[in-house]
């Protein structure tokens, strides 16, 4: 299969033929402003295995589902509690997701045979009008092959999965960069089962009661299947690094012509070493550009700044954990 790359900013019969594309069962990948997604027709259960049959992904780790407005929710969800309102008037268009109860019309190999379902409403202009014209919901997980860093701009899809998808919308680099906050409803308090831009914080003060991450210590009994599996994670050893004497030790003992160090770009740097920038936003494009040119180690310099970015270290510590052989 020929993958398109198709451009709204210069054809303007780029979404209508994604659209056409979509509703004819075909797979399109189009950007969010978080991470680029893998779109299929969420009542078309055939478009859906072959979501999973392209990324590798295990049947069991379940889908997020795209809708371009609020009540679009009543198609996929069996029930909206007034949490899901509250904070959809707050935070959609935007990077959160919800955990509700499936709706009986939506294949339950969206949700990896869960009775549950997850659903967001992305904030980017290009999500919006091709979920518009296709007409119904978009199942969209990553637009990456399983196990690999998610793509943040059109390029990374095609180095995934050209040939094996029907077309990819090029809308430019993501503004976020990270995946979208997972937030459990069915769960009193609600439960952050993925963090993500949106915080505990601020989803605590719009719902006027506590909000706590799931603390992951039996992984076999996480309520986000998800989560079991390794994620994020570049070919080349993540080394989290705390303080400039921990990077100084760490760097006498890894061979320097095939590693980087990642650094926020305010931090101080007291060694002549290739520098690469550590920023949310372009993370996932650095794991990746490491990997094309053979880095063996990436060094991580985590900034108090850093470590109050709960998603972000969540990747780090997710893709410092990670090892190719374990991946699925
Ligand atoms: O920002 C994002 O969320 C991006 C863009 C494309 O929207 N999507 C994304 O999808 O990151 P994916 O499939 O890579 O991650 C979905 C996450 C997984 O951790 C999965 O386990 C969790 O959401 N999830 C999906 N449905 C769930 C459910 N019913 N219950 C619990 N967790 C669920
Ligand atoms: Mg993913």
């Amino acid at each position: 299969m020929k993958t398109l790359l198709l451009n709204p900013a210069t054809d303007p019969e780029a979404l209508p033929r994604a659209a056409e594309l979509l509703r004819s069962g075909e797979l399109v990948a189009f950007p969010t402003e978080t991470v680029y997604g893998l779109g299929g027709c969420v009542f078309n259960a055939e478009a859906i295995a072959r979501i999973f049959a392209v990324k590798g992904r295990p049947a069991d780790n379940p889908l997020i589902v795209h809708i371009a407005a609020p009540e679009q929710a009543a198609q996929v969800a069996a029930e909206l509690p007034p949490t899901y309102w509250l904070l959809a008037e707050h935070f959609f268009p935007g990077p959160l997701t919800v955990v509700l109860r499936r709706h009986p019309a939506v294949p339950p190999i969206v949700s990896g045979g869960l009775d549950t379902v997850a659903l967001r409403m992305p904030r980017h202009p290009i999500a919006l009008e091709l979920i518009r014209l296709t007409g119904e919901p978009l199942a969209a997980p990553s637009a990456n092959r399983s196990g690999r860093p998610s793509p943040t701009c059109a390029a990374h899809v095609l180095e995934d999965l050209d040939g094996a998808i029907a077309a990819v919308v090029d809308g430019g680099a993501c503004e976020i960069g990270l995946e979208s906050t997972v937030v459990n409803l069915l769960s009193s308090p609600p439960v952050i089962l993925r963090p993500g831009a949106i915080t505990a914080e601020q989803l605590a003060r719009v719902l006027g009661e506590p909000v706590t991450y799931w603390q992951g210590e039996e992984l076999a009994a996480t309520p986000s299947p998800g989560m079991k599996y390794r994620h994020y994670a570049p070919n080349a050893r993540v080394l989290l690094v705390f303080s400039w004497e921990e990077l100084q030790h760490v760097l006498r003992t890894e061979p320097l012509t095939s590693s980087i160090v990642l650094a926020p770009e305010a931090a101080p740097f007291p060694l002549k070493l290739p520098l690469r920038p550590l920023r949310a936003e372009t993370l996932y494009a650095e794991f990746r550009a490491a990997d094309r040119a053979g880095i063996r180690s990436i060094v991580v310099v985590c900034t108090p700044e850093v470590q109050r970015n709960a998603a972000l270290m969540d990747r780090l510590r997710k893709a410092a954990a990670a090892r190719p052989e374990e991946q699925p």
